[in-house]
């Protein structure tokens, strides 16, 4: 049975916290006695309090329970220092504290993912590099499309994961603002000094509107907004290794550790690693509306629905890390397999296009191109032939103007590297992204 002060609480999940409010809280000590609010004798005892329990903290001790971690700090300081503790509490609320140390937890996850994500980035940069020169089918539609090389399609999701990167380091600005100082709500009648506090604290600027202050959780939705789109970016990688690992395609090969096998069918390797990496995007697009529901026609300025702000984030984040974890030695350990990706381009018809394209260039407008082409196409698809495969009489047959000259034309790796246009997969261009992502990360 729950009890309503257990209801109340949220010890349960607020612990993390604990490091976050201890330095802001010595911080908050140091100004107050700096300020002449509080003596110093009183300000001496209670920074070493602080301190005392910050180290516990680190070394993984847990500060006994209260109704909340801010809560459960204050008790232990006034065990560890008797009533002198009571000095702390000026000139703040719990509103304003909560508040200072979450965005300074969130701070730490954003660094911390940044430093991930700068990780992954590279092992998908190093592979591109190994890679380069391997040709394999670029699909839309999961259809067939036209020849790509393996390199392009890794850089593609290195670019997403700059962009996921770029988007933190954004977050970032909105998160480091200090909050302390508005106290409950509507500020406070003891001379603080926020802008000293912020720098001990390292956020970049201090509040503008102490009711906003309390109540804006905004960093807390553009946080998980930007954690989603890093789920997404992973989840469609995942899927690129489901489809690829298959041993019908046997494009690549996921490493032991990352698969499992079955309890009745001996010969499997299922992505279970990749699969979950999908699976767990999901919650975390769930923590983003939770959020957004939580905040949604909530008054000025606190309401206790606000305490249900931090197991979104937390559990957006525990995700978030861990699949990041998984996916970087993941993606370091997969076997590419050139032949079975350059042997997949011999079928779909991947340089239908470059055979239009050189009509255009022989002086034929693309649409009249592009139906001749279909022609043969489908005369090949018809009788189960490649285009390599048909011979000139039928395509002289379609149009005069084919030549000896497309036998050229089709060779897939000639098509991939023709694309030369900017950010097109031909191997100068891929080197060419290859060296500009190095040169930002
Ligand atoms: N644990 C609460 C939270 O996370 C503390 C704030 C309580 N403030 C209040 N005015 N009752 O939001």
């Amino acid at each position: 049975m729950t009890k309503p002060e257990e209801f109340i609480g949220s010890i349960e999940f607020d612990h993390r916290l604990a490091p976050f409010d201890l330095r802001a809280s010595i911080v908050h000590a140091r100004m107050l006695v700096r300020q002449g609010i509080i003596a110093p004798s009183a300000g001496r005892k209670i920074v070493a309090g602080l301190t005392g329990l910050l180290k516990d903290v680190e070394k993984g001790k847990r500060i006994p329970p209260a109704e909340d971690i801010h809560f459960a700090i204050e008790k232990a300081l006034f065990r560890r220092i008797g009533p002198v503790a009571g000095w702390l509490h000026t000139a703040r609320s719990r509103n304003d504290q909560v508040v200072t140390a979450f965005r300074m937890y969130v701070r730490d996850r954003i660094d911390h993912i940044d430093g991930l994500l700068c990780r992954l980035e590279r092992v998908f940069l190093v592979s591109a590099e190994k890679q380069m020169g391997v040709v394999m089918p670029g699909h839309t539609h999961l259809q067939p499309a036209q020849p790509i090389l393996l390199s392009h399609l890794l850089m593609a999701y290195a670019w997403m994961f700059q962009r996921d990167r770029e988007r933190l380091v954004d977050v970032r600005k909105r998160v480091n603002v200090l909050p302390l100082g508005a106290a409950a709500l509507a500020g406070t009648s003891f001379p603080i000094d926020p802008a000293w506090v912020a720098r001990q604290l390292g956020f970049g600027r201090i509040l503008d509107n102490s009711l906003d202050a309390v109540s804006d959780r905004d960093f807390t939705v553009e946080f998980l907004s930007a954690l989603s789109l890093i789920m997404m970016h992973v989840s469609r990688w995942a899927e690129e290794l489901v489809i690829g690992s298959n041993p019908n395609l046997d494009f690549v090969w996921i490493a032991d550790p990352f698969v499992s096998g079955s309890s009745i069918m001996p010969q499997k390797r299922n992505p279970d690693v990749a699969e979950l990496m999908r699976g767990k995007t999901g919650r975390v697009y769930g923590d983003l509306m939770a959020m957004l529901t939580l905040l949604k026609a909530q008054p000025l300025a606190y309401n206790r629905d606000m305490q249900e702000d931090k197991p979104p984030v937390f559990d957006a984040v525990d995700l978030v890390e861990s699949v990041l974890d998984v996916c970087i030695p993941m993606v370091e350990t997969l076997r590419w397999n050139a032949e079975k990706l350059a042997d997949a381009c011999r079928h779909g018809f991947l340089s239908a296009t470059d055979v239009a394209d050189e009509l255009v260039r022989r002086g034929l407008p693309f649409r009249q191109s592009h139906g001749l082409v279909a022609g043969v196409v489908a005369y090949a698809r018809e009788r189960g032939l490649s285009l390599e495969d048909v011979p000139l009489p039928v395509w002289k047959k379609q149009s005069p103007r084919f030549d000896r000259w497309i036998y050229d034309v089709l060779s897939v790796s000639k098509a991939a590297s023709h694309r030369t246009s900017p950010g097109g997969t031909s191997p100068v261009r891929v080197k060419e992204q290859i060296r500009r992502l190095k040169r930002m990360i």
